[in-house]
């Protein structure tokens, strides 16, 4: 049985990795799912794949102006969004001595400013019984070498999911997050890592999952659609951490 029909999901960050497995599962599962992300090119390509009700709108998540613009649009398209998830983002590593202005500032409006502003755009469309999941990560709550912006910026959305879960309880609406382990995606060709040191920390970081493996987009998507779904219908507030064990023992 497919258990969203009738349903419209908003998908910041869709056109690749995680937030396009969620998209394509949301897809299978009977809803009308609207995905995001910066280039024409690759939403428009997305939106193709995804088939007829699948939508793509290009806008930033660092943009207060491009959320604005997409709560319209969606408005105008769907008139309402049941599941929210706020994906996009991504991460770039720095050692202290070479972090930057600008990368700093990229990196907290793309993950907090962007997190913030999404909610507060796309709420008006959301009635009693929908979702919204964040996208945390795993740095949250474990040292990584490089990643003192990312990191940052991920623990204050993880205190977002608290204070917005807080806050829209009257409203019943449950907010909820993943928490990804290292993930299978482009997210680690956008950190400014080189190839070598890319595999480099690979190795780091497989040392730390017991599992010994990188997770698959496929087994975030799938929290997602639990997260999202009736069956987690008390489950507010709260993280789910995908991550083959890293931070667990
Ligand atoms: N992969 C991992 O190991 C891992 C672990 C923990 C958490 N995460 C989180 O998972 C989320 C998705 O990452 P991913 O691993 O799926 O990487 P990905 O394949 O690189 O996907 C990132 C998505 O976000 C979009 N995006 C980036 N900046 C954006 C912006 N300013 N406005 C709108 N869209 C933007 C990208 O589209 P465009 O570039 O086309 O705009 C793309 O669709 C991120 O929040 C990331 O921090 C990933």
């Amino acid at each position: 049985m497919e258990k969203f029909n009738d349903k419209v999901v908003l998908i910041t960050g869709g056109t690749s990795g995680i937030g396009k497995a969620t998209a394509q599962q949301f897809i299978e599962q009977g809803a009308t799912v609207i995905i995001t992300g910066r280039h024409q090119d690759t939403v428009d390509q997305t939106a193709r794949e995804l088939g007829e009700r699948g939508h793509g709108v290009v806008a930033d998540s660092s943009s207060i102006s491009d959320l604005k613009k997409l709560a319209e649009t969606v408005k105008s398209k769907t008139g309402k969004v049941d599941v929210l998830f706020v994906n996009a983002g991504y991460g770039k590593f720095a050692p202290i001595p070479e972090i930057d202005e600008e990368h700093y500032s990229q990196q907290f409006d793309v993950l907090v400013k962007g997190s913030i502003f999404t909610v507060q755009s796309i709420l008006p469309l959301m009635g009693e019984g929908s979702n919204i999941i964040l996208n945390t990560s795993v740095v949250t709550e474990q040292g990584m070498p490089g990643a003192s912006v990312y990191s940052a910026a991920k623990s204050a959305v993880q205190s977002l999911l608290k204070t917005f879960a807080a806050e829209l309880s009257e409203q019943k609406i449950r907010v909820n997050a993943v928490s990804p382990g290292p993930i299978e995606t482009d997210f680690f060709n956008k950190t400014g890592m080189n190839d070598e040191e890319q595999e480099g920390f690979a190795e780091t970081v497989l040392d730390k999952v017991p599992m010994k493996r990188f997770g698959k987009s496929k087994e975030i998507a799938d929290a997602v659609l639990f997260l999202a779904s009736e069956n987690a219908s008390y489950i507010h507030g709260t993280e789910i951490y995908i991550d083959g064990g890293m931070v667990q023992f």
